[in-house]
């Protein structure tokens, strides 16, 4: 089996990862803030300490602007939930996924924001982001990478041009955030989305929003935080008054093995990644039936394509049957097809990572040209 599917999971998991999570559910077991006998106290050091390697991670000073969530779909909308008024306008780039478009799209139904799809034009820094921006705009939200085309759509130079219109970022880090260290604090990041369980290397079940400054938004959910139990809604501590509910722990913990593992091997897996990137075009793009949607090398390994007119689910089904796993459709990114021009076709996705090989690529690579 040959798997190419890491922008929806990656796999497998470093073995650090996977000892990490035994160790917790096997020695540990008890969760944060539910005890104060010894076991539970253990449960909320650990818990300070992975709240720490995040915070270590994406370069934010405070660890207690942390937020764990059970995946980036939820810390998004937390955020957007939150933080958006009525009035509000959002500025938006074209590769989001529906974990922003549809909160987004929900709000806007409800009467409360208006948002606005920026051209692709902005993100190649040919056009300027102050024609789209309004005076009631309080958001820009850019994906880190596209979970489409693996192009890198955020820029520090984005940034700085909303930020010279007084408008906070939201960076969604769902996809390349492993691959790409990203210093919240040097990029001016205000806000940022996270999710374990793809570059991050980590397991389904933990995410994460994290902020420069404190977050003063109201919570998306109500519930037991295993602190002042006396009151009739969340108290006003924090991270604690977005974390109702009991923490999925053993996956948090699995978290700070896989952060500490991608600053111990950062150089290494770019290193393949980006050798990879290479062989995957030189193999891929002399094939003439074969249109690539983004062919810049500056890129996460996540590379998306079409072969002739032949439907994307059949080229899927195709390598399936080989056991190749690899996606097809529109990939939770309807505004992506429609900057590219895919909308009607949907397009295959390939998702290398650090763990796939050239003798990998030379497979599936036979097996397109078969088909042609
Ligand atoms: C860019 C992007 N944002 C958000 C998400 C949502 O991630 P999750 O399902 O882990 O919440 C994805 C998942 O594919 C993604 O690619």
């Amino acid at each position: 089996m040959i798997y190419f599917d890491n922008a929806a999971t990656s796999r497998p998991k470093p073995n650090e990862v996977i000892e990490a999570f035994n160790y917790y559910i096997t020695e540990v077991g008890t969760s944060p803030g539910r005890g104060s006998y010894g076991l539970a106290i253990q449960a909320s050091r650990m818990l300070y300490q992975a709240r720490n390697t995040v915070a270590r991670f994406f370069s934010i000073s405070d660890p207690s602007n942390v937020v764990f969530t059970k995946n980036s779909t939820e810390a998004i909308n937390l955020f957007l939930n939150g933080y958006l008024s009525v009035g509000d306008h959002v500025l938006i780039s074209p590769y989001e996924h529906n974990a922003v478009l549809r909160p987004l799209e929900t709000l806007k139904n409800k009467g409360v924001i208006e948002y606005t799809v920026l051209p692709k034009e902005v993100i190649d820094g040919k056009e300027e982001i102050d024609k789209h921006a309004r005076p009631t705009t309080s958001l820009l939200i850019l994906t880190l990478a596209s979970n489409l085309t693996g192009q890198i759509v955020f820029s520090p130079k984005l940034v700085e041009a909303a930020h010279s219109l007084g408008i906070p970022v939201l960076v969604d880090a769902s996809q390349g955030a492993g691959k790409k260290l990203i210093d919240m604090e040097k990029n001016g990041i205000d806000f940022l989305a996270f999710t374990g369980h793809k570059d991050l290397l980590a397991l389904p079940g933990v995410g994460g929003l994290l902020s420069q400054k404190a977050l003063r938004i109201a919570p998306l959910i109500q519930g037991g935080t295993g602190i002042h139990g006396e009151s009739y809604v969340n108290p006003q501590a924090f991270p604690d008054a977005y974390e109702a509910g009991t923490l999925n722990m053993p996956a948090i913990w699995a978290l700070k093995a896989s952060l500490e593992y991608l600053e111990a091997h950062l150089d290494s897996i770019t290193s393949k990644e980006t050798e990879l990137i290479r062989y995957f075009f030189e193999r891929l793009e002399p094939i003439k039936e074969v249109t690539i949607y983004n062919k810049q090398y500056e890129r996460v390994p996540t590379f998306c394509f079409n072969i002739k007119d032949i439907p994307s689910s059949t080229v899927v089904e195709m390598l399936s049957k080989q056991q190749i796993c690899v996606r097809g459709g529109i990939h939770c990114a309807i505004k992506a097809h429609e900057a590219i021009g895919t909308v009607g076709t949907g397009a295959v996705r390939v998702s290398l990572n650090y763990t796939n090989t050239k003798k990998e690529i030379d497979e599936f690579i036979n097996i397109i040209k078969e088909a042609i």
